[in-house]
């Protein structure tokens, strides 16, 4: 049997190259490699815990959607399903919030960052069980996932373990997978993650050649004038080194190293470095922002190409919900 991948995403805001880098185009990577049985959907649930109108969070579902589909996930190839489709996510949520200490939560970066920038609710406190949830159901050994989620992936391994312990050999522990760009930098603030919830640091997978042209061209850099990799002292150009070398690769090939780039760009200024970096991500990303406005002109469709996964989803967590309800006494 082939080891089980499952990852998800938020709907709760446009795309960026960061989501694509970090995850998205892992996905499509290991769905590819026909290594693996994959399992990728939208944790729409999960948006809940943030503040977007109905209409707006109806939006951002078919925008996350119809980027999965432009990206290269294939519903005859990997189960594309939609969380809140699926009860038995909730249900086994509920489940493992019974067994979380609270401290377990206490300690989440994620929580502690959000809470400090908007009102708090139950929902976003106990996000991690419900993520933990998504995983385990479905016996996933593998998360690919930016290392923003290291911290929740690691709760749900200690939940898998403590409910295994608890009511006997039930679920895996599951494992993150990282891509080469766990962590793309703000072009705004190159010491902060690329984040949705500062726009005016992201470039989004849809923007225009001309916005990414600019975005990239008024990143904020360092001081100093080589073009060389060093986090510390240099992030933002760090930064864009990464970004040019993930956008180097094309289909299976290997793209340009670090190493490489340097040497590529000895004794060339910050200018000339910027325009390239914005020249080779146009066409990067060109064929995920043009599919994906096909696609859009039928969004019905969209949805449908999600059908299929939700029925297969739910048997799968279905029954695993059924072997847990038996396990801890609910008869
Ligand atoms: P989110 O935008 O938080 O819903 O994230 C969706 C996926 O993209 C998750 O796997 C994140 O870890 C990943 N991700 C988010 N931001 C970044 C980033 N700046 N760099 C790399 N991966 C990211
Ligand atoms: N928490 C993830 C994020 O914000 C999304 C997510 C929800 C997820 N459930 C998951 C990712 C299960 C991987 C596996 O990006």
């Amino acid at each position: 049997m082939k080891p089980i991948v499952l990852s998800g995403i938020t709907p709760s805001g446009k795309l960026h190259v960061g989501n694509y880098l970090g995850a998205l185009h892992n996905f499509v990577q290991l769905q590819n490699s026909g290594k693996y049985n994959c399992y990728f959907f939208l944790s729409d649930l999960h948006s809940l815990t943030e503040s977007a109108s109905p209409i707006e969070r109806a939006d951002h579902i078919i925008d996350i959607a119809t980027n999965y589909l432009a990206a290269g996930l294939d519903p005859k190839k990997s189960t594309l399903f939609i969380q809140s489709h699926v009860p038995a996510h909730a249900e086994l949520a509920w489940v493992l919030n019974s067994i979380c200490p609270m401290g377990e939560l206490e300690r989440m970066t994620q929580y502690k960052d959000k809470s400090a920038r908007m009102e708090t609710n139950a929902g976003l406190f106990t996000y991690p069980a419900l993520m933990t949830a998504d995983i385990i159901l479905y016996d996933a050994e593998f998360v690919p996932v930016g290392d923003d989620q290291d911290q929740h992936l690691e709760l749900a391994r200690t939940l898998a373990r403590k409910f295994n312990s608890r009511f006997g050999e039930t679920f895996i522990e599951p494992k993150a997978l990282h891509t080469a760009t766990p962590r793309v930098m703000s072009l705004a603030d190159p010491l902060k993650k690329m984040s949705k919830s500062v726009p005016n640091g992201c470039l989004f997978l849809d923007d225009e050649p001309e916005v990414i042209k600019k975005k990239i061209m008024s990143a904020v850099t360092d001081s100093g004038s080589e073009v060389k990799f060093d986090e510390a002292s240099k992030p933002g150009v760090s930064n864009l080194l990464m970004i040019l070398s993930a956008a180097t690769r094309h289909g299976g090939q290997a793209g340009k190293t670090i190493p490489e780039l340097e040497k590529e760009f000895a004794g060339k200024n910050y200018g000339q470095f910027k325009a390239a970096v914005a020249e080779s991500l146009i066409p990067y990303l060109a064929p995920i922002r043009e599919k994906k406005a096909k696609l859009m002109e039928d969004p019905k469709k969209i949805l449908k190409a999600f059908a299929t996964g939700d029925k297969k989803a739910n048997k799968v967590a279905g029954a695993k919900l059924k072997e847990v309800y038996e396990k801890v006494g609910l008869i």
